[in-house]
């Protein structure tokens, strides 16, 4: 008998080794994913803003400007999860393309919409299922600020058609804790997302 729990003990204290000891890979390959799809955006959004302010749009080239920010704010803090789990980003170079500035609005559509539907909501339940708290709250702020960002470029795009720029805020402030952006005159004294004050966020 009393070999049997010995044995039985022994089988529980393998496992729970094992269990502690697993990476959660899933989680891992997600904030890879993610830190790329974060630091092309951020990359890509610079030469947005960049092609609007020659096509004289300034109005527009600032939201690029601060959506760029926000977007390295996302790329640090996964990189921070991804460097708690004891792993590292492979170096890699942005692909992207510049076109017009109403198709790259559209594009910058497409790309926040499918990270705000899709891709993060499926990174939030990986690493709900892994265990990983670190990694779900940089995928939801994440998420949070996309779908704010999808929302800012429709208005921008809807500005550039009506030929109307004065649509538009006057500029932008990111939390450079989160990455949430706010439009101007619209502002949180608290960010909506991780409570840091106002007077930290970075006026674009
Ligand atoms: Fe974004
Ligand atoms: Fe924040």
């Amino acid at each position: 008998m009393k070999k049997y729990l010995f044995f039985i003990l022994a089988l529980g204290a393998v496992f729970m080794f094992v269990s502690c000891n697993q990476k959660p890979v899933k989680t891992i390959a997600d904030l890879k994913e993610g830190i790329k799809g974060e630091t092309t955006a951020s990359a890509k959004y610079a030469a947005f803003a960049q092609k609007a302010r020659e096509e004289g749009n300034d109005t527009i080239a600032k939201l690029f400007d601060a959506a760029s920010k926000a977007e390295t704010i996302h790329a640090a803090n996964h990189t921070k999860v991804l460097e708690k789990l004891g792993e590292k980003m492979e170096p890699f170079t942005p692909q992207f393309e510049v076109k017009t500035t109403a198709e790259n609005l559209q594009a910058s559509i497409d790309g926040e919409t499918y990270e705000e539907t899709t891709m993060y909501p499926g990174f939030m339940k990986d690493a709900e299922a892994e265990n990983v708290p670190d990694a779900v709250k940089s995928f939801t702020w994440a998420r949070d600020t996309e779908m704010k960002h999808a929302s800012f470029y429709k208005n921008a795009l809807a500005a550039l058609q009506a030929g109307d720029e004065s649509m538009l805020p006057s500029g932008y402030e990111v939390c450079p804790v989160c990455g949430n952006t706010y439009e101007e005159g619209n502002v949180d004294e608290k960010c909506a997302f991780c409570q840091t004050s106002r007077d930290s966020f970075e006026k674009i």
